[in-house]
């Protein structure tokens, strides 16, 4: 199994990491998009209280979690006619996963794209084949990866292309995972689910939602995905079977964040206004930003390769991602995360204009 994965492409980016360690002013790392504004206390007080956890929990989902999860997607998501629900422990397990546990052969993943598409079909040992945004000349397979707001670009769905990738899937009788992780994060774009473009058929499509961005708790592995009452119970068969369980208090705080709208209004506007201060700045700095309207990062270019831009960046103690951790058409981009805080992201401001 080993042997068929790559190396780990964050061990690249390591040197850059310490030559940005070794500015004076310290590093400023827009590297990883990992949260780093507080878990909300009404989050964190409901994972306290359900610390006295001596059972299993269900695989399944507490029922009021699976209530709060189904009320999410009518009210949130606009998933109408039948479909079910599930607890995931992270997203990136599902993703790594889910092409395993449904005996994908043959997998489609977005030319430029989170990499754990292609690890999950790696693992799996299905064939991975990266394909442009527009359905219309796909060509079949057991199973296609669909992620708007996009990591890394920020780009977003158009409703026609939405419905281009279903009818592909109806086509094909071919099962179409869409990644919506970011789906809060707009900026100046307008996201939608694809359980809103179903016309409530939902037989084969399943969207994939996560709470690490949404209620900043990554640390708590706390995912969900909802579709195709058939399909997720296959999935849930799977994870019973192999003690894929997301913990009692885990649930519990997963229950709470989904009752609550507020705190991811401030988390998004927190991003905007981040995403806002340092756009300028990179322009300024010769990059131009491409896509970028909704989600968590800033996908530019100065026309160079990657490597390039990320050692500028380095130089001035700012890290970036270059965009060829993502496939060959990112080679020439960088990604900027804006899970930084707002001191962090104004010295890069700085740094950059100087
Ligand atoms: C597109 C996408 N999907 C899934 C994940 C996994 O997130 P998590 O495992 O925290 O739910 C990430 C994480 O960065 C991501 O960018």
């Amino acid at each position: 199994m080993r042997t068929r994965l790559p190396d780990f492409p964050w061990d690249a980016l390591a040197p850059f990491g310490e030559i940005a360690r070794a500015h004076s002013g310290g590093i400023i790392d827009l590297s990883q998009g990992t949260p780093i504004d507080p878990t909300p206390d009404f989050i964190q007080k409901a994972f306290q209280e359900a610390s006295n956890s001596p059972s299993y929990p269900l695989t399944a989902g507490t029922p009021e979690l699976r209530t709060a999860i189904k009320k999410w997607a009518t009210d949130r998501l606009g998933a109408t006619g039948d479909f079910d629900v599930l607890p995931v422990i992270g997203s990136k397990e599902l993703v790594a996963w889910l092409p395993t546990i449904l005996e994908s052969k043959k997998v489609l993943i977005p030319k430029i794209a989170y990499p754990t598409y292609h690890v999950g079909a790696l693992i799996a040992g299905a064939q991975s084949i990266p394909v442009e945004i527009d359905a219309t000349h796909w060509p079949t397979a057991d199973l296609a990866w669909l992620n708007s707001p996009s990591n890394p670009t920020g780009r977003v769905h158009s409703l026609t292309e939405a419905q281009q990738v279903i009818a592909w899937a109806r086509r094909a009788d071919a099962i179409l995972v869409s990644d919506e992780c970011y789906l809060e994060f707009d900026h100046s774009a307008t996201s939608f689910s694809i359980l809103s473009q179903t016309s409530a058929d939902n037989r084969n499509i399943l969207a994939v939602h996560s709470l690490s961005k949404r209620s900043s708790m990554a640390g708590y592995r706390a995912a969900f995905i909802v579709g195709d009452s058939a399909l997720v119970a296959q999935v849930r068969e799977f994870r019973k079977h192999a003690g894929m369980m997301v913990s009692l208090p885990v649930q519990k705080a997963m229950t709470v964040a989904l009752g609550d709208d507020v705190h991811v209004a401030a988390q998004r506007a927190r991003y905007n206004t981040r995403r806002d201060v340092l756009r300028p700045a990179l322009e300024g700095a010769g990059f131009r930003v491409e896509f970028s309207n909704s989600g968590l990062y800033l996908w530019c270019t100065r026309d160079e390769d990657a490597w390039t831009s990320v050692e500028w960046l380095a130089q001035r103690g700012i890290l970036a991602t270059p965009g060829s951790f993502y496939g060959q058409d990112g080679a020439r981009f960088i990604r900027l995360a804006m899970t930084a805080t707002d001191a962090h992201i104004s010295e890069a401001v700085e740094r950059l204009k100087a």
